[in-house]
C-alpha cells in the first residue's frame, strides 16, 4: 500500500460525477465553489503593466523587501501587535496560501514521534488540501469533528493524551470553511497551551479572517503573542484571494515561528515556488490599502443579511462569524444537491464530499455548503430557488 492510497478525491470531482447527466433545471447558478466574484481591485492592472519588465528576471523566495515590510505592517495593524512582526524573521511570501498550507509539513513532521507514526490533526469537515499534506508528510491524519455540540470548532483538547503525545501538526482554521465559525480568545489559548505541553506546531488557517460580519475574528498571532514573545509553535496563513478578490493572481504569506520559518526558508530555497516579482509589487499595494476590503466585506454583509430574511428560521441557519459560506442543515445533503440542481439549476456542494467518515458517523452528510460570492442579484435568484425548492 502507498501513502498515497488513502489522497481525497476533490470535492468537485466528486460533484461533478453526482450531477453527470443531470440536466439543471434553470438557468444555472454556480455556489458550489469558493471563487469571489466582486470585482478585482483598480489598481491591479496599472501595477502590473509598470512591472512588467519584472517578469524577466527569477523572484527571491522570500520576495522582495517592500512586499514583506507591507505584510509585517499590516499584521502589526491588524492584530494590534505593536511592530512585533519582524519582516525579515516571521514573514514569508506564498503562491497562494495552499501551496504553503501543503508544504510546511514538511518541514514540521518528523519521521517519528514518540518512537511511533506522527500524526496530524485535522478539523472534520475541512480543506482537502490538509489531508493531502498530512498523508505526503507521512504523518497519520487524524479526524476531528466540528459539529453543532462543538460550536462547529474542532474540541482538540478532548483527544487522548496518547493522540496528543504523537501529534506533530494541528491544522486550525479560523474563520471555518465550510461552516464559517470562528475561534474566540480562548478556545486560541486552550489550543497554545496544548501545543506547549505536547509539542506540536499550529497552522493556522485564516484566510477568510477578513470577511466578516460583526467584529473582526481574533488572530493566532495576536494571542499567541501574549504569551511568546517569538510566536512559537506556530504558522498563521493569509491570503489576498478572499480578501482582495484576487484568488487567480496566488499570493499569500505564512508568518509566525522564527525557528521553523528559518527552516521553510531553506526548505522553499531548494523546491518552493517563488512569487513572481510584479504579483509582489501588486500584493504590496493590496496588503497597504483597506478601501477595497471594506468595500468587498460590505459587499458579503449585505448578501448575509440577505439570506438571514430569506432562510432565517430555517435549515439551522447561522449567520457566520467568517467567510463566505452557509453551511445549511438540509437533512441529506447530496440528495438535496442534486435536487437543486435538478429542479432550479443552482449548484451547490454537499457537506458529505468535504469530511471523513468517523466512528461518530460523517459530520457533513446533512449539509450543504453554498457560496455566497455571486453578485447580489444572482444571489437574490439563487435563495428564492433554494428556499423554494427544499
Ligand atoms: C480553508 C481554505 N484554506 C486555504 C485556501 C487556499 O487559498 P489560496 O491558495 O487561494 O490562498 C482556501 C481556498 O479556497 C480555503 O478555503
Amino acid at each position: 500500500m502507498s501513502r498515497f492510497d488513502a489522497l481525497p478525491i476533490s470535492p468537485f470531482t466528486r460533484l461533478n460525477k453526482l450531477l453527470e447527466g443531470v440536466a439543471p433545471g434553470a438557468s444555472p447558478i454556480h455556489m458550489h465553489l469558493g471563487e469571489p466574484q466582486h470585482a478585482v481591485p483598480a489598481f491591479v492592472g496599472e501595477i502590473l503593466a509598470k512591472h512588467t519588465a519584472e517578469f524577466g528576471r527569477y523572484p527571491p523566495i522570500i520576495g522582495p523587501d517592500h512586499l514583506r515590510k507591507a505584510i509585517a505592517a499590516w499584521l502589526n495593524r491588524r492584530y494590534d501587535l505593536n511592530a512585533a512582526i519582524d519582516p525579515e524573521r516571521h514573514i514569508l511570501p506564498l503562491v497562494g496560501t495552499r501551496e504553503g498550507l501543503f508544504s510546511a509539513a514538511f518541514v514540521t513532521v518528523p519521521e517519528e514521534k514518540r518512537g511511533q507514526k506522527p500524526v496530524v490533526l485535522i478539523p472534520n469537515p475541512f480543506y482537502q488540501c490538509y489531508a493531502a499534506a498530512a498523508l505526503s508528510a507521512g504523518a497519520e491524519p487524524v479526524y476531528v469533528n466540528a459539529t453543532r455540540e462543538t460550536n462547529f470548532l474542532p474540541d482538540f483538547a478532548s483527544l487522548p493524551r496518547d493522540l496528543l503525545a504523537r501529534t506533530a501538526v494541528v491544522y486550525m482554521c479560523s474563520p471555518s470553511n465550510p461552516e464559517g465559525a470562528a475561534a474566540d480568545e480562548a478556545a486560541w489559548q486552550r489550543l497554545f497551551e496544548l501545543a506547549d505541553e505536547f509539542d506540536f506546531t499550529i497552522f493556522a488557517d485564516e484566510c477568510y479572517s477578513e470577511i466578516y460580519t460583526g467584529t473582526p475574528p481574533v488572530g493566532a498571532l495576536n494571542v499567541r503573542r501574549r504569551a511568546n514573545k517569538d510566536f512559537a509553535r506556530l504558522l498563521a496563513f493569509h491570503s489576498l484571494s478572499k480578501r482582495s478578490n484576487l484568488p487567480g493572481m496566488r499570493s499569500g504569506f505564512v508568518a509566525g515561528d522564527a525557528a521553523v520559518l528559518a527552516r521553510f526558508r531553506e526548505f522553499r530555497n531548494v523546491a518552493g515556488p517563488q512569487l513572481p516579482l510584479p504579483i509582489a509589487a501588486v500584493s504590496t499595494a493590496a496588503w497597504s490599502d483597506e478601501a477595497h476590503v471594506h468595500e468587498n466585506r460590505a459587499l458579503y454583509t449585505a448578501k448575509f443579511e440577505l439570506a438571514k430574511n430569506k432562510l432565517g428560521n430555517r435549515f439551522g441557519f447561522r449567520l457566520p462569524d467568517g467567510g463566505f459560506f452557509l453551511w445549511l442543515d438540509v437533512g441529506d445533503g447530496v440528495e438535496a444537491t442534486t435536487k437543486l440542481w435538478r429542479e432550479g439549476g443552482v449548484r451547490v456542494l454537499p457537506g458529505f464530499y468535504l469530511a471523513r467518515d468517523t466512528a461518530e458517523g460523517n459530520p457533513g452528510k446533512s449539509f450543504i455548503r453554498v457560496a455566497l460570492v455571486n453578485d447580489f442579484a444572482t444571489t437574490n435568484e439563487a435563495l428564492d430557488r433554494i428556499a423554494r425548492i427544499l
